[in-house]
């Protein structure tokens, strides 16, 4: 089958290439050869190799630096998934897209979890750019698959990276407590998708990290723990990490926890984050 895929240098692309190169021929691009602003030049690319499935792994990620940086976030997040939705739907492609837990306001009280269909209010740029991105595709294509990921860790910088490099360096840090998500390995969103594919599964709106849910403050303790690093961690409010890392940050979801039911509905096998963390570090720290 042949598939394309937008923003393939990033962390997620390179886990769904490793996943999908085997069976299918990939086409590859990033910005330098196909920008996703670019709405004829998005169209012209997709009706001239006409593939059968576009997973579009291009995004602006940069979820603080998006506060201050303008159009370009709405332009990357939102018009780069219309553009790639108009081209599918000319070409009878089926889109891919990569969504986040930043749609949700993240004020659900802790004992609950979002829905895929359960209310927006996304505060930040990131992620009301990223809303708009839904809704253009919802707007111009039917065949589509939209899945909110969150705490993505893979091939690249990374949360666990960075834990593991402070936690060799330092005799204590703190971590946030007050957050509560699921972690998920790029592998394993990478074989979601794979199984989506394969199961053709409803085409639709779906949450996929990791399965379980915790917290920084938890996933640092554990990554320390498989890891065998001696480092104290302490648990600290956001407000108490901002004030000590004197951070000006965009808000950050109290709750980013998404349910999976409607995946696992569809018999799709979804690892839950400490499973996953152990895949991960074995294969960072050998
Ligand atoms: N990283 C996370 O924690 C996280 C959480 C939730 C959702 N997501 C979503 O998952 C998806 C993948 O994230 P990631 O962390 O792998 O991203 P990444 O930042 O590693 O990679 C994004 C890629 O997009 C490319 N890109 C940027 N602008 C482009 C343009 N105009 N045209 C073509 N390519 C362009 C970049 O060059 C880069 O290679 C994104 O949709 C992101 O919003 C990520």
């Amino acid at each position: 089958m042949k598939i394309l895929i937008t923003g393939a240098n990033g962390m997620l692309a390179k886990a769904v290439k490793e996943k999908l190169n085997k069976e299918n021929e990939l086409i590859c691009t990033d910005v330098e050869d196909l920008d996703i602003t670019n709405e004829q030049a998005v169209l012209d690319y997709v009706e001239k190799t006409k593939p059968e499935y576009i997973i579009n792994c291009a995004a602006y990620t940069a979820v603080d630096k998006a506060e201050e940086a303008g159009e370009i976030v709405e332009k990357i997040n939102a018009d780069g998934p219309k553009n790639l939705a108009k081209a599918a739907n000319q070409n009878n492609s089926t889109l891919i897209h990569i969504s986040t837990d930043y749609v949700f306001g993240g004020e659900l009280e802790i004992q609950k979890d979002y829905k895929e269909e359960d209310p927006k209010n996304p505060v930040t740029a990131y992620g009301i750019t990223k809303l708009h991105g839904e809704e253009y595709i919802k707007q111009n294509t039917t065949k589509y698959y939209i899945f909110r990921t969150a705490w993505l860790y893979g091939e690249g910088n990374n949360f666990v990276r960075t834990m593991l490099k402070l936690g060799k360096e330092k005799p204590e840090l703190s971590v946030v407590n007050d957050q509560h998500g699921s972690p998920t390995y790029a592998e394993d969103l990478a074989n979601i998708i794979y199984q989506a594919i394969q199961n053709k599964i409803p085409y639709g709106i779906y949450n996929a990290t990791n399965q379980g849910y915790t917290t920084w403050y938890e996933f640092t303790k554990t990554i320390f723990e498989y890891a065998k690093i001696n480092c104290k961690v302490n648990p600290v409010t956001t407000e108490q990490y901002i004030e000590m890392m004197k951070v000006t940050q965009a808000k950050r979801p109290k709750n980013s926890q998404m349910s999976k039911q409607k995946l696992l509905d569809q018999n799709i096998t979804i690892p839950n984050w400490q499973d996953a963390l152990k895949r991960y570090l074995e294969k960072e720290l050998n």
